[in-house]
């Protein structure tokens, strides 16, 4: 009896972590401990622990007078809605949530298990950042940690949650994982803190300014999503992780849904305004083609003039890439094209089927966009559509002008599906400019270039000369879109395309 009494009294003691003390100055912060996070993020009663009693082995700076177990990490594994996830909660009231030796080793056991077993990790970042007092052992660990994230890329999802500051070196765990959310007001990422970059040069800059969660979802792009506080955000990491696979073997789990697939929306009819110039709502369509309307969406305050997240049809996950005509009249630029790129590829390597929205007037011009070398970065987006295996279904509800026409997972690209409304325009680029080209001479005379512009549009700003050639595969009525697609969707449920053979390809990075 006395052994049973130990191990209680060993596991009471580890739950504790830092102590009261420290566990009240975490909840002071408006932080919850690492184990509260844990029990919050998955299915209630389903967590089971690795390494409970773990110590540090270090024998400097008096160390070794403190060996709390558990070492300022919670690591195992549970379910979130049934499905398995493996998990590490760092634990800031030990050490700063510090990382040492042990500590990375507890990280990188359980990252090991999720890539042989094949299933996602959800990582809970709370730390001071290198255990000062380990030295390079520590260097060492976050080492082994980047080398099992890279393994782990493209096998199983990498979930990164920031709940405290992540500095150093230490962010570039969660910069190669393939979803980043931050807690604002609570969570920082930086590589080098306000202090240094005032010693360095000389700027003067808050934490929050520097690397909180809004600077990383609206200027960085480092982060795809900022949440009120911890609840919000372990019940919106939930949320994200039902529409993902377990791992790249695997599809999307299929959701019971209460929506018919067939619905039809005669408000998108009207959803084009007369006047082409005049923008709409592009995320109103996203909702209407949605089942139940349930969108989520990643990386929302970046690059608005694009948009991606994830729905589902008919129960299965689809991801949405889709212009916004809202924001700089929906154009692709740098930050939109980098960031649609990066999606694409997420969805291809774990093979959930994209659906794009086409209203796009073509590439932003701009000397800040060529020096900021636009054709490299409108590449990515390109490449991406282009090598991406995954069922693609295209609608274009108004314009697909040029370069972007073509980027925008074309027929050309493989696209499976190329739907267009009615009211889409598919040309080169807009009659005014057309006209303006060919017809220099007239510029002149305004009734003349009137005509043209107005023989042009009828000419070519129309879904049917895309449609004559075959690049168009139906025009649609834009109140059964939801139908067209969902039934686009499960055609596709079988569809096999590889690429050739390679070591890996050389997208432009
Ligand atoms: C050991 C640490 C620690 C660390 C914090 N603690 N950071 N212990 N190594 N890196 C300890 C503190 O001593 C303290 O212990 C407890 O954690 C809480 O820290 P506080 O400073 O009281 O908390 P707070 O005021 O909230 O400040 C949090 C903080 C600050 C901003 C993170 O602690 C800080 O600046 N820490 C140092 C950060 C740093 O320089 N890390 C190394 C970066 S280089 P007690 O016993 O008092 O509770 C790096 C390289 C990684 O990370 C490279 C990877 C390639």
């Amino acid at each position: 009896m006395d052994v049973m009494l130990e191990l209680e009294k060993r596991r009471q003691t580890a739950r504790e972590g830092g102590g009261q003390r420290r566990i009240e100055a975490q909840h002071g912060k408006g932080k919850l401990t690492a184990r509260e996070r844990v029990e919050l993020l998955l299915d209630e009663g389903s967590f089971e622990e690795f390494d409970m009693f773990v110590a540090h082995r270090c024998i400097d700076f008096g160390m070794e007078a403190e060996r709390p177990a558990g070492d300022g990490v919670v690591t195992g594994w549970g379910t979130i809605n049934g499905r398995m996830v493996y998990v590490f909660s760092q634990d800031f009231t030990v050490f700063g949530g510090s990382l040492s030796e042990t500590h990375a080793k507890k990280i990188c056991k359980i990252m090991d298990m999720a890539i042989q077993n094949g299933a996602p990790v959800i990582g809970i970042n709370d730390s001071g950042g290198a255990r000062i007092q380990e030295g390079v052992a520590s260097l060492a660990g976050y080492a082994e940690v980047f080398q099992r994230n890279i393994m782990a890329s493209g096998v199983v999802p990498q979930i990164s949650l920031i709940m405290g500051p992540c500095a150093g070196g230490a962010v570039y765990s969660p910069a190669m994982t393939d979803f980043i959310f931050m807690v604002k007001d609570s969570s920082y990422m930086f590589v080098t803190g306000p202090d240094v970059v005032k010693t360095v040069t000389n700027e003067v800059v808050s934490a929050e300014d520097l690397g909180g969660a809004s600077t990383h979802t609206k200027k960085s792009s480092v982060a795809d999503g900022a949440y009120e506080n911890d609840i919000e955000m372990l019940a919106e990491a939930r949320r994200l992780f039902d529409f993902l696979p377990l791992n790249n073997r695997q599809k999307a789990p299929v959701r019971p849904f209460f929506d018919d697939p067939a619905r039809l929306e005669s408000s998108l009819d009207t959803l084009i305004p007369d006047n082409p110039n005049q923008p709409y709502d592009m995320k109103e369509l996203i909702h209407k083609v949605a089942d139940e309307g349930d969108f989520f969406e990643i990386q929302r305050d970046y690059a608005a003039n694009i948009i991606t997240g994830f729905v589902r049809l008919e129960g299965q996950t689809v991801g949405v890439v889709a212009n916004q005509p809202m924001v700089l009249a929906g154009c692709l630029d740098i930050d939109a094209s980098r960031k649609a790129a990066r999606f694409v590829r997420f969805c291809d390597a774990f093979e959930i089927p994209i659906l794009t929205l086409v209203d796009v007037p073509g590439f932003l011009p701009g000397v800040a966009q060529e020096l900021g070398g636009v054709i490299k970065h409108g590449a990515k987006l390109l490449f991406a559509y282009g090598e991406a295996t995954v069922p693609k279904v295209t609608v274009i509800t108004r314009k697909a002008y040029g370069g972007a026409y073509d980027v925008m997972a074309s027929k050309h690209l493989r696209g499976d599906f190329n739907y267009a409304w009615p009211t889409a325009e598919i040309a080169v680029m807009g009659a005014k400019g057309a006209v303006e080209i060919l017809y220099r001479s007239e510029l002149g005379d305004k009734d003349k270039i009137a005509a043209r512009v107005k023989d042009y549009e009828t000419r070519f700003a129309n879904p049917f000369v895309a449609a004559e050639k075959g690049f168009i595969d139906e025009v649609i009525h834009p109140q059964s879109t939801r139908k067209r697609v969902a039934r686009a969707f499960a055609s596709l449920r079988g569809k096999k395309q590889s690429n050739p053979w390679k070591k890996h390809d050389n997208i432009p990075l």
